[in-house]
């Protein structure tokens, strides 16, 4: 993972941050580390996923989902942390086996997917933490109501990623179904390099070792100054941005198979630096694409915005074919590459010309290894801004006051208080 944060520089944007200012700020990185290392030294809560790549076991989960190796489709039937990192290793990897995520509950859609899959050869792989989200449960109990409709039996297709103890896993037990463990202290967000993001890509058949290395090439490099860390460098410059008026933090990474990455990385920022009405708003969009689109706006809209430019320095490529028509020669000699990386660098160029922060930030290739990096890097450069923003970035008060309000407006057992507030909302 490299980045570069010159076109974050006041020299070049406004807002914009100075050479000195970030050094300054680096005596601040420098506690940040300290109480981060303290954090994973003591296996603490949240600071115990930047360990993953040295405490997860690619063998016990690769050992695990063996029952359901043979599939030819899977179903990840999970929501928020516990379905957007295997949905952006989903994404981004190639895989014989043809995935799907079932995180909304969206009836229709429900049906046209179930509908679609081959359900003798599907796997499944339910993931919930706590075991309760309505979600996840309600999801889970259809598709397996769609397994025995179709006389296919379920619990020879089902893997289950879970905590100790809660409703799932007490299903899992009753049905004697294979169970990849949570581990203690990974939040949501954090857990893709966990069983929760990992059982999935065993089941495609990804290198989860290779994902795990990128995750350790990263976490070498984490020290206590941003001016050696790539990843704090981002955290750092994001933090410094934001204090600066950037509220509004664009992800655009330059590779199809990387738009589900800025969904997980807008969960990772929105649900971790949200709070104490501080934290930026990430935005999700797509290069070469929403050039076209949500480009205007940065280039020209209010001053509030940088841009994170993400894109792999190598890739497959494609010719595009010559042809004879008037002003299209140009292209004839250009690969589809070669344009992708064209419109990069003019519209990197383009920002900074009017001088609008952006940071780019890189990868050798979109590969396993690659993707262990930037998803690494990232959390590991989220936890940073944590700690200099002050918030309690493991935490997501407002995300478990939407699900009690939801399990209590549907009668679920318990005391749900939110569940009154919106009974009792006023109408106009
Ligand atoms: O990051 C988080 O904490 C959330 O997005 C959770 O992952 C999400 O709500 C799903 O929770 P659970 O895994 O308990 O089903």
């Amino acid at each position: 993972m490299y980045v570069d944060l010159g076109n974050a520089l006041s020299s070049v944007a406004s807002p914009g941050v100075s050479r000195a200012s970030l050094e300054r700020l680096d005596e601040d990185v420098a506690a940040a580390h300290e109480r981060i290392e303290r954090g994973r030294a003591n296996d603490e809560h949240g600071y115990a996923a930047l360990n993953l790549p040295e405490t997860a076991d690619p063998d016990a989960i690769t050992a695990t989902v063996e029952p359901v190796a043979d599939a030819e489709a899977l179903v990840i039937v999970g929501i928020g942390g516990s379905a957007l990192g295997a949905a952006t290793l989903a994404d981004a990897l190639d895989s014989d086996v043809e995935t799907h995520v079932l995180d909304n509950v969206d009836p229709e859609h429900t049906n046209d997917l179930l509908e679609g899959l081959p359900l003798a050869d599907t796997a499944i792989n339910v993931v919930s933490r706590s075991g309760t989200t309505a979600e996840t449960l309600a999801n889970f109990l259809v598709v397996r109501e769609a397994f025995e409709d179709a006389g296919v039996d379920w619990t020879e297709r089902t893997v289950v990623t879970t905590g100790e103890a809660g409703p799932l896993r007490d299903l899992a037990d009753t049905h004697d179904l294979p169970v990849l463990k949570v581990p203690d202290g990974v939040p949501g967000r954090f857990s893709v390099l966990s069983t929760v993001g990992l059982a999935a890509a065993a089941i495609r058949g990804d290198d989860v070792e290779a994902l795990l290395a990128g995750g350790r090439d990263v976490a070498r490099n984490l020290s206590g100054s941003l001016f050696e860390s790539p990843a704090y460098a981002y955290g750092a410059t994001t933090y410094a941005l934001d204090n600066r008026g950037a509220s509004i933090n664009a992800m655009l990474p330059y590779a199809e198979g990387l738009e589900t990455y800025a969904e997980w990385y807008a969960q990772l920022w929105a649900e971790s630096l949200g709070k104490d009405g501080l934290g930026q708003t990430p935005v999700r969009a797509l290069g070469a694409t929403d050039q076209h689109s949500q480009l205007q706006l940065y280039r020209a809209g209010p001053r509030n915005t940088m841009v994170t430019f993400v894109r792999p320095r190598e890739r497959a490529d494609r010719t595009i074919p010559e042809t004879d028509v008037e002003g299209l020669s140009y292209l004839g000699d250009a690969t589809l590459g070669e344009l992708l990386d064209a419109e990069f660098e003019a519209t990197e160029a383009s920002l900074a010309a009017a001088g609008r922060p952006n940071v780019r930030v890189e990868l050798d290739r979109v590969d396993e290894r690659g993707l262990g990096q930037l998803l690494y890097g990232m959390e590991a450069a989220c936890v940073l801004a944590g700690e200099l923003h002050g918030v309690d970035t493991f935490v997501q008060p407002a995300v478990e006051w939407g699900k009690n309000a939801a399990r209590g407006l549907l009668g679920a057992e318990g005391e749900y208080p939110e569940a009154d507030a919106v009974e009792d909302k006023e109408q106009l």
